[in-house]
Formats: C-alpha cells, sequence, structure tokens
C-alpha cells in the first residue's frame, strides 16, 4: 500500500528526482555487490541506524555510508566508522565489492583476522581498520594491493611480522601501523611515504634507512628498534664518532711526554742539524725548511693519546707491542679501549662494536653480554650503569682491578671510560655459572653435581676470594653463585667474577644488589667488607650443600624482587629441631660416606654467617678449614650451633645406606685431586 502510494502521488517528485539524476535512476549497482553489502550487515551485529534493506527499494548509493562512482554503476567507497560493527568480517562479503577504492571500517569492535578475498579489491586506494580488535598476522589479503595510499591498521592487536612485499606499494603516502603487537624488523617501505606510525609494537632490528627521516616517536614504544632516530644500534656502544669524547686525546698529549718527547726530540735535533745544512749551503732554501718543519708535527700524531693512554694501567714496562694494537691505527683517537697488562687480546673498540652480542644477564649495575668478535674472540662485556665515580677514580680502580693474577679470579681485561659510556671487558668463560650447574634444569635428565664437584668448588672459590682479600685487599662484594663461573665443564674448578666494583657506584646501589648473600650489617653500613664478604660465602656454601637458591631471583633481573628464602635462618631452623640430615641436597644423599664432610662444611658454612661479623673467620682460615675437610680430617670450627649439628641415629639418611648399593671408593678417592691445587 504505501509502495503503490508513492509512485502513484509523487510524480512530480520523480521528474524532480529524473532530471537532477539524467536518467541514471535505473542504473544500479550489480545485484552481486548489493548482495555483498546485505550479506555483510545481516552477518555483522551493529547499531540500527544503518537500514540497509532489500525490500526497501532506494539505490544502493543512498545506503549510509555508500558512495557510487559518478554513474552509479559501482560501490566506490564503504565507510562505516562508529558503526557499532562486532565481531569478524565474513568473507565472500566486503571482498566481492571490486570496484572499491575505499574502506573504512575504524572505530568498531570487528575482530578476527581480515578475509583473504580482500586481495580482490584491487583498486582500493584506502583502508582504515583502526581502532577495532583484528587479530592475527599481517592481513595476507591486503598485502597484493598494489595500489594503496592509505593503509591504517593502528589499535588493533594485529602480530608478526611485517612483510617485505610492502616494498611494493610504491603509491604508499600513509602507512599507521602503531599499538598492535607487530615483531620482527621493520622493511623499507615506499620512498613516497609522508606519514608513518610504528609506535607501541615488538618491532626489533635497525630502523632501514629510508625511514629514519621520520622522528623518534613514530617508532617509540619498540624496545627493539635501533638506529636513526633512536638510540644507535650496538647493544653496547655509541658509534665511534666524533662526538665530545673525542676531545680527550688533545689533553692526553701533554700528560703523555715520556716515551713521546724522546722521539720527538731525536727527531727535532735531525732535523736541526738538516737546517744547519740547509743554511749553509744556501739561505734561499728557507722556504725547504719550512715545510720540514710543517712536516715534523706529523710524526707524534699516532704516538701520543689513545695510543700511549691505553698502555697498561698497572704501568709495567712491557706493553709496546700492546700500543701498536690498541692505538698504531689511524682510528688512534677514538680508540680508548684500555687494556690490563697481561692480556692477549688484540681487537679495538671497532671490533667490539661490530661484534654480535647476546645478553648474559641484566644486574643492578649493569648489563653482561657476551660478545663475539669477527675472529672469533669471546668476551664478555659488562655495561655500567650509575656510576658516579669520577674518570679518575674510575681509573683508580680499575688499575687495582687489574693487578689480581689468580687461577681462582677471573681477570679484567680492558675497560672504557667516556661519559655515556663506562664498559669492563673480561674474559668470558664457557663452561658456565655454578648458579646455572646447581639450580638449571633440575630434573630433568641433567647430571647432578656430586660431592666432590661441590667440594672442589667450595675449595677453589674460597682461594680466589683469599687471594682478592689478601693480595688485592679487595673485598669481593658481589658474591653469588651466578657469579662463581667453572673454568672446564668436568674438572669442577671454579673462578669468581665480578667482583671489586661496589666503589664505582657510590654508596645507594650496592647494598640492594645481592639480597639472599647480603651479611646483615651491610644494610646499615652500606659498605662491603672482607667480614661481608665472609658471609656471602657461607651462603653460598649453604647453597652448595642445600641445593637452594638464597636469592631465586639472582637468576633473572630484578634484585628486590626476590622473595628467595634467608638461607641461614632456613638451615638453623632445621638444625634446631635435629633434623640436620633434611638440608642437604637430595642430589647429595645418593652418596655414601660422605655425611660426615657435608656436616663438616656445613659447619663452615655457619661459622661464616655469623651474625657478628667478628665472629666470622678469615678467609684465608675458611680456606684452610675447606682444605681439612677435603683431607678427612676433622676440623671443628667454633660455632654456636655445634650441638645442633650432631645427626641423630633414626636419621632417614642413614636408614636408607643398607639399601643403596653406591661403591663408596669411587667418591673417596679424588679429594686429593682438589686439594692438589693449594698453592
Ligand atoms: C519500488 O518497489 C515497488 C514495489 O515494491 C515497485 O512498484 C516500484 O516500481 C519500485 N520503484 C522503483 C523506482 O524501482
Ligand atoms: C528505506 O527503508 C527504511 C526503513 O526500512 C526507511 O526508513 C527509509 O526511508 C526507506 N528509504 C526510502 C528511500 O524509502
Ligand atoms: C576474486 O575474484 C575472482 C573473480 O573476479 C574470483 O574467482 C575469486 O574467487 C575471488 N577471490 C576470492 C579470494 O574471493
Ligand atoms: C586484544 O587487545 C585487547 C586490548 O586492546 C586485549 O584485551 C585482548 O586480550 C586482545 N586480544 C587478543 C586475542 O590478543
Ligand atoms: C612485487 O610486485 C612485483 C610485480 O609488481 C611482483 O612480481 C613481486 O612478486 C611482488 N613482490 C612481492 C614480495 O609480493
Ligand atoms: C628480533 O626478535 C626475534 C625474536 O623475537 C629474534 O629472533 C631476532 O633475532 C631479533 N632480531 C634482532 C635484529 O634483534
Ligand atoms: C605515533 O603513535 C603514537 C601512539 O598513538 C603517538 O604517541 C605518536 O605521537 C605518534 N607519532 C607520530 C609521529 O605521529
Amino acid at each position: 500500500m504505501a509502495g503503490g502510494f508513492d509512485s502513484g502521488s509523487t510524480l512530480l517528485a520523480w521528474l524532480l528526482l529524473a532530471s537532477l539524476l539524467v536518467a541514471s535512476v535505473t542504473a544500479e549497482p550489480p545485484e552481486e555487490e548489493k548482495q555483498a553489502l546485505l550479506s555483510f550487515l545481516s552477518q555483522v551485529p551493529h547499531e540500527n541506524r544503518l537500514q540497509w534493506s532489500s525490500n526497501n527499494n532506494s539505490s544502493v548509493c543512498s545506503w549510509v555510508g555508500i558512495e557510487c562512482d559518478a554513474d552509479r554503476s559501482s560501490v566506490h567507497s564503504l565507510r562505516l566508522p562508529g558503526a557499532g560493527l562486532v565481531g569478524p568480517i565474513p568473507p565472500e562479503t566486503l571482498g566481492r565489492l571490486s570496484q572499491l577504492r575505499v574502506l573504512s571500517l575504524r572505530s568498531n569492535r570487528l575482530s578476527g583476522e581480515i578475509p583473504s578475498d580482500f586481495s580482490n579489491l584491487t583498486l582500493l586506494r584506502s583502508l582504515y581498520l583502526q581502532n577495532n580488535a583484528f587479530s592475527g598476522g599481517f592481513p595476507a589479503g591486503v598485502t597484493p594491493l598494489a595500489r594503496l595510499a592509505r593503509l591504517d591498521l593502528s589499535s588493533n592487536n594485529f602480530t608478526g611480522p611485517i612483510p617485505f612485499a610492502v616494498n611494493n606499494w610504491t603509491r604508499l603516502t600513509g602507512l599507521f601501523l602503531e599499538n598492535n603487537a607487530f615483531s620482527g624488523p621493520l622493511p623499507s617501505i615506499s620512498a613516497n611515504l609522508v606519514d608513518f606510525n610504528a609506535s607501541n609494537n615488538r618491532l626489533n632490528g635497525s630502523i632501514p634507512r629510508n625511514l629514519q627521516r621520520f622522528s623518534a616517536a613514530a617508532f617509540a614504544g619498540n624496545l627493539g628498534l635501533c638506529g636513526g632516530p633512536l638510540p644507535p644500534c650496538n647493544p653496547f656502544f655509541p658509534p665511534p664518532s666524533p662526538s665530545p669524547s673525542t676531545i680527550q686525546p688533545i689533553h692526553k698529549k701533554s700528560k703523555k711526554l715520556s716515551t713521546a718527547a724522546i722521539v720527538l726530540i731525536s727527531v727535532g735535533a735531525v732535523l736541526a742539524l738538516l737546517i744547519l745544512l740547509l743554511l749553509l749551503f744556501c739561505c734561499l732554501r728557507r722556504k725547504q725548511r719550512q715545510q720540514q718543519q710543517q712536516q715534523s708535527p706529523k710524526p707524534p700524531k699516532p704516538v701520543p693519546g689513545a695510543a700511549a693512554r691505553s698502555v697498561p694501567v698497572d704501568a709495567a714496562g712491557t706493553s709496546s707491542s700492546k700500543d701498536d694494537i690498541t692505538g698504531g691505527s689511524a682510528d688512534a683517537e677514538r680508540n680508548k679501549l684500555v687494556f690490563f697488562d697481561g692480556g692477549v687480546y688484540s681487537f679495538d673498540l671497532e671490533d667490539l662494536l661490530r661484534a654480535s652480542a647476546e645478553v648474559l644477564g641484566k644486574g643492578s649495575v649493569g648489563t653482561s653480554y657476551k660478545a663475539v668478535l669477527e675472529d672469533g674472540t669471546t668476551v664478555v662485556v659488562k655495561r655500567l650503569k650509575d656510576v658516579v665515580v669520577t674518570k679518575k677514580e674510575f681509573e683508580m680502580q680499575m688499575e687495582v682491578l687489574g693487578k689480581v693474577r689468580h687461577d681462582n679470579v677471573v681477570p679484567f681485561r680492558a675497560f672504557y671510560f667516556s661519559r655515556d659510556e663506562k664498559l669492563l671487558v673480561s674474559e668470558y668463560v664457557a663452561a658456565g655459572s655454578l648458579s646455572a650447574l646447581l639450580h638449571g634444569s633440575r630434573g630433568s635428565g641433567r647430571t647432578p653435581l656430586d660431592w666432590n664437584s661441590r667440594m672442589s668448588i667450595a675449595s677453589t672459590t674460597a682461594k680466589g676470594l683469599a687471594h682478592l682479600h689478601s693480595a688485592g685487599k679487595l673485598p669481593h662484594g658481589n658474591i653469588k653463585s651466578s657469579n662463581i663461573l667453572l673454568l672446564h665443564a668436568h674438572h669442577h674448578e671454579a673462578s669468581v667474577s665480578d667482583y671489586g666494583l661496589n666503589p664505582l657506584f657510590g654508596t645507594t646501589a650496592p647494598p640492594s644488589r645481592v639480597a639472599g648473600y647480603r651479611a646483615p650489617e651491610v644494610l646499615e653500613t652500606r659498605k662491603v667488607t672482607f667480614k661481608s664478604d665472609v658471609y656471602s660465602f657461607g651462603v653460598l656454601l649453604l647453597e652448595l650443600l642445600t641445593g637452594k637458591a638464597p636469592n631465586q631471583a639472582s637468576l633473572g633481573a630484578g634484585d628486590e624482587s626476590a622473595a628467595g628464602i634467608d638461607l641461614p635462618r632456613w638451615v638453623q631452623s632445621v638444625v634446631r629441631e635435629e633434623w640436620t640430615a633434611e638440608v642437604f641436597d637430595v642430589e647429595l644423599m645418593r652418596h655414601n660416606n660422605v655425611e660426615e664432610e657435608m656436616v663438616q662444611l656445613l659447619q663452615i658454612a655457619m661459622a661464616c654467617v655469623a651474625t657478628v661479623p667478628d665472629q666470622r673467620p678469615e678467609m684465608a682460615e675458611v680456606v684452610r678449614m675447606i682444605d681439612e675437610v677435603n683431607r678427612g680430617e676433622v676440623s671443628t670450627p667454633t660455632t654456636t650451633t655445634d650441638d645442633g649439628l650432631r645427626q641423630s641415629s633414626d636419621d632417614p639418611s642413614k636408614g636408607s645406606d643398607g639399601q643403596t648399593q653406591t661403591p663408596p671408593a669411587e667418591s673417596r678417592a679424588t679429594p686429593g685431586s682438589a686439594s692438589a691445587v693449594t698453592p
């Protein structure tokens, strides 16, 4: 009825319309497109105001959000921003609008993947899908759309890499990818790009050259991206550009005259002689003489500066060869890596820069990298943060560290100090840390660390520490199992690393560093001492004995968040209950005949973790006591916990003795070899 009324009484209106549209009333987009649109809308929940309808014979071109081309023969644009669309775009719907130039579905609640039949929208120029909840990889159906000029995928849940095929979008002027979870590297994208944003994704790698012109805000929030407007790519180094720090060689020139002066003086003397001769021969050669004088400043150039300064800090006279290594090149000014004496390395900053690096660990004083140089040399580079001391103080501490030489101490090899970077290079010990050995992949087919190995580690670690204390007069300050490195995969000889760095950080940072190992008094005094080292070492012994990590977080990054157990208190409480055997690592209970040694080592450990610093033994004494245990001699350190350490006879470990058939002789054989290392 309504239809009949319309057609009959609005003839005038129709005439008007017809005159306006020039007989194009009957021209309609193909039924295919109408059906595609209706199919889309019927499958996608939406707000009611989108009243597209098949029994409403108004033209498709007048539907909300739709624009047709000039002769109304096809749908050119579909814009439904904020239309309350919810859920995935059904396939075989929008992909059939083959003449579409503009598609905007922004600010809805569309989700799921973009249908692959979008690849049929070959004429599409603008695609706006931002502010939805689309997920999945970079839409494969969009990649082939070679005519795209604007693409906005921002604020969705897209993941995965951005395909290199986007290079093919030669007409692209705007690309918005921000606020997704795209990962991997950024491909280089059309040079015509005017607007670009890839911030807040998980992209990594270096920013391609043709995108470097965009501001840092276009890349922010991608922790792995580097280069261009962002900090340079090398994990531990700014590129050695002529930056503020290159001024240094100039004032170094005056400092370092000792060797250079001799060269200068001799060269000067020869020149002077020549000049005299020349003067005698002919006054007209004055010009020549001046030329030679001008040449004379040239030789000293490679001599002073970084080259001479990078002589080992402990000032031994044997360093001439290293001068060549570190400073002989034309890059001498940039090359300020200072090597300690006795090093075997021949690389420079440039090499370190090019090295492939892998993060070994993040600590509160900085990040450690394993750097593999191009020639295969592997070193550990520690990038120190929050260094508070001046360059001079830093160098003085380095001088102390550089002198330490002991089989059970991992040597530092070189350092670098500039305003922005403080690096410490040390040897790379391949066999891993005690922490990894003790706590890594427990139970999953790993070889348990046997008693003799643990004794050997305890003994060699103690020796390394004792050497630091006696010869170096240097508290370690950061004893924890991840800083105890194993020298060989099989002979369990340990080496201590990461020592003597506390003075570089002032008094605020250090005490919080090694929560589980920290002596109680350090919390107040904020100073590490020999005695606080002894405490930490005691905790380390308890860790060896119990197999428990005093600070679970010591394997990871944050030390403060550590919810580790207080090993000394835990052991004390268990021992007080006369359950001594309960404290030992279950992996040790498979061995027979070592309980006595275990109890002895436990006594030494408990002596070390005495609350009052003065009651703790000296490190040298600890070495002696451990070696006595090794030799099977009975040593009874004076401890307050003596009584509790007696094993009760109904000890569960004793009971199992009879059943287990481990050959006892084997485990007794090796302690001699460990004590053979004794100096
Ligand atoms: C609209 O539909 C009615 C019947 O539903 C039909 O009579 C009429 O001709 C249609 N008008 C146009 C312009 O197609
Ligand atoms: C089409 O139908 C809707 C209701 O379904 C109505 O509101 C609208 O006015 C109709 N359009 C025309 C041109 O008749
Ligand atoms: C694209 O269109 C062609 C015909 O134009 C059709 O055969 C094909 O199935 C369509 N592709 C998709 C993915 O829908
Ligand atoms: C998509 O992102 C929203 C937050 O924007 C989040 O709540 C949701 O879990 C994400 N969905 C998927 C599948 O990642
Ligand atoms: C880029 O486009 C060319 C042709 O225009 C095509 O041959 C090539 O496969 C495309 N590259 C990618 C990665 O799609
Ligand atoms: C980027 O991250 C992936 C894994 O997330 C990694 O495999 C790749 O090596 C990283 N690339 C760079 C250059 O860091
Ligand atoms: C990129 O997007 C982020 C997040 O929306 C915004 O903060 C930043 O200003 C944008 N950068 C540019 C260059 O538009």
